[in-house]
């Protein structure tokens, strides 16, 4: 390399400058995969049946990167039906078109047809995952994410030998897209699961189910990274392995003070990672998991299957058997106390290597009512509480899907997708977690209400449950886009005046899925440091499905760098796109209005 400079310090200083630059792009790699989205036959339960899976798999492929590396991934639908992939817990800085979620940033990549996502990570480190992110699909359709640190960086705790992903789904009987379907245009129930897989089989509890049992094979004295995603359509879960620690060390691409415990409550969307180390006799034992459930257990029923697999330490010994059971660890459906003393002690590392960055000062505060309610049915046309539809809400909306997605529509200024209005507070204020609320405050209305915020505000949220319809349960939050400090949480209505003072800004955990608890509140903060459409909904689908959900709008910063990307050249066509030509200025769709009863 010939490098010419009158100056003499000028060729070294290029040289190194241009080496460094090459060091840089070498670091962030770009990878490429291959999903096929086809329908797979599969039999649990004592029942073949078919389910859509990526790749022939259930779960589907792992993901592995590096931090800051770039994925495309080339989705090819060879299914029946049209589907959309979510990147959970993927920033995506500046680029909503590959974030995924249905009529938010994209619509369905149709049957026999293909969209190739760009996938950009940028400061997440640690284990996310990917899921469909239309309808029910990503019952089946879902695997991890695994980053490691970048090249010459290591973990904040010591190296472990190996990892292990331990991916935990809800498994349904029948054709749950009839099913799902079905309620939903009668407004009654969805349905609950009839059995927990980890990686893919039930376990030893369910029917038809010993012969395929997941089983871990383990050296003693070795220590593992386990990567436990909790990808349940509908419950939060309790997880424990018999007579083992567990050392939780991340959570949702970051890092947290080490947590020893003998359990975790992990809710759907959440991803931890945490240390295991093969310490005890040889033998074999149970890695088990059944359901949290927050709700009152007269509103509604619960899958109170076990779903298990086996460590199993190798070596020469003769197996004990049966394998051991975390009887005395793994906590019971209901236990909320337990539920509670794991979430508390969540804490960011907030160390040099890795700080936290709580905004200080507020620029935008919401108090959202997180809410189950019922939604108007013409004639009492429909089948479920007294004639009307389930619903749920935030500050009594319920999010109602427009038919051209809100990114498209933003991007190119069209109206008639959503309306920008949707409200910092609750229409009404009332003793939200009472236990006999009055009737007045179980109906929602339906919108398509979306936040607008500039770019870099700071925004502070206090979710409030409610015990409407006696429905008040957790409801883990999910914010596409961004990471949240989880600044503080507790039991009844939030006190604005000595609540805050008890907020945690040294240390709160930074995820993108949290628990706003049965009748509590829940306070998060975030810079809105983004620009594009982001999604945000409760990650239980029955409630996403139901309504709790709405969008972001984070506006350009005014230079290129804080701008919102141009679309890729080919993002899949909505269906009636003709509805929302250029010329078509005003509200085509009348159920954006608010349907006042
Ligand atoms: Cu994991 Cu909007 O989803
Ligand atoms: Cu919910």
């Amino acid at each position: 390399m010939v490098l010419i400079s009158s100056h003499k310090t000028w060729p070294f200083l290029s040289w190194a400058i241009l080496v460094a630059q090459l060091l840089c792009m070498a670091r962030a790699d770009v990878h490429f995969y291959d999903f096929i989205l086809k329908e797979t036959s599969v039999t649990k339960l004592c029942e073949t049946k078919s389910i859509m899976t990526v790749n022939d798999s259930f779960p589907g492929p792992t993901i592995e990167v590096q931090k800051g590396d770039t994925v495309f991934v080339n989705v090819h639908n060879h299914g029946d039906y049209g589907v959309t992939l979510h990147w959970h817990g993927v920033k995506q800085p500046r680029n909503p078109w590959s974030d995924g979620p249905e009529f938010i940033t994209q619509c369905v990549i149709g049957p026999g047809t293909n969209f190739t996502y760009e996938v950009i990570f940028s400061d997440e480190e640690g284990t996310l995952w990917w899921h469909a992110h239309s309808d029910w699909t990503r019952a089946t359709i879902h695997g991890a994410i695994v980053i490691s640190p970048e090249l010459g960086k290591s973990y904040p705790f010591p190296e472990p030998d190996d990892d292990k992903v331990i991916m935990i789904a809800a498994w349904y009987t029948g054709d749950l897209k009839e099913l799902v379907d079905e309620a939903m245009k009668d407004g009654t129930d969805l349905p609950h699961s009839d059995g927990y897989a980890i990686n893919g089989e039930l376990g030893d509890f369910c029917t038809c189910s010993q012969e395929t049992t997941h089983h871990w094979y383990v050296d003693y004295g070795k220590t593992y990274l386990l990567r436990i995603v909790n990808a349940v359509m509908n419950a939060e879960l309790f997880f424990a392995i018999a007579d083992h620690n567990l050392t939780v060390v991340g959570m949702d691409g970051g890092y947290v003070k080490p947590i020893v415990t003998t359990y975790i409550m992990i809710s759907p969307g959440q991803t931890m990672d945490v240390l295991l180390t093969a310490n005890q006799p040889l033998g074999r034992y149970y890695i088990a998991t059944r359901q949290y459930s927050s709700e009152d257990a007269e509103v509604t029923g619960f899958d109170h299957s076990i779903g298990s697999a086996i460590l199993q330490y190798r070596g020469n010994y003769s197996l004990p058997s049966p394998p051991v059971f975390p009887n005395a660890t793994l906590p019971l459906y209901l236990d909320f106390g337990a539920a509670l003393r794991f979430t508390n002690q969540l804490r960011s590392l907030a160390s040099e290597d890795h700080p936290v960055d709580v905004p200080g000062d507020v620029s935008t505060k919401m108090f959202i009512t997180v809410s189950m309610g019922e939604i108007y049915c013409p004639n009492s046309s429909c089948t479920s509480v007294s004639g009307n539809k389930l619903g749920s809400s935030l500050n009594n909306v319920s999010w109602v899907n427009p038919s051209l997605d809100v990114l498209s529509a933003y991007y190119r200024n069209l109206s008639g997708s959503y309306t920008a209005d949707f409200p910092d507070w609750p229409p009404s204020m009332y003793n939200f977690t009472g236990d006999d609320l009055p009737d007045s405050v179980d109906m929602t209305y339906q919108g398509t209400k979306v936040k607008v915020l500039n770019y870099n505000e700071t925004v502070e949220i206090v979710f409030q449950g409610t015990n409407v319809l006696k429905g008040s349960m957790n409801h883990p939050m999910h914010l596409h886009g961004h990471n949240f400090y989880v600044v503080g949480t507790g039991h009844g209505n939030f006190d604005s005046k000595m609540d805050p003072r008890t907020y945690n800004l040294v240390d709160p955990p930074h995820v993108n899925t949290f628990g706003v608890p049965k009748n509590g509140w829940l306070a998060v903060r975030f810079t809105a440091n983004n620009p594009g459409v982001w999604f945000w909904h409760c990650h239980l689908d029955r409630h996403m499905s139901w309504g709790m959900d709405t969008a972001f709008i984070v506006k350009d910063g005014g230079t290129l760098e804080t701008s919102l990307r141009p679309p890729p050249a080919h993002m899949p066509p909505c269906m009636d796109m003709g509805s929302y030509d250029i010329s078509m200025q005003t509200s085509s769709i009348d159920h954006v209005e608010m349907q006042q009863l």
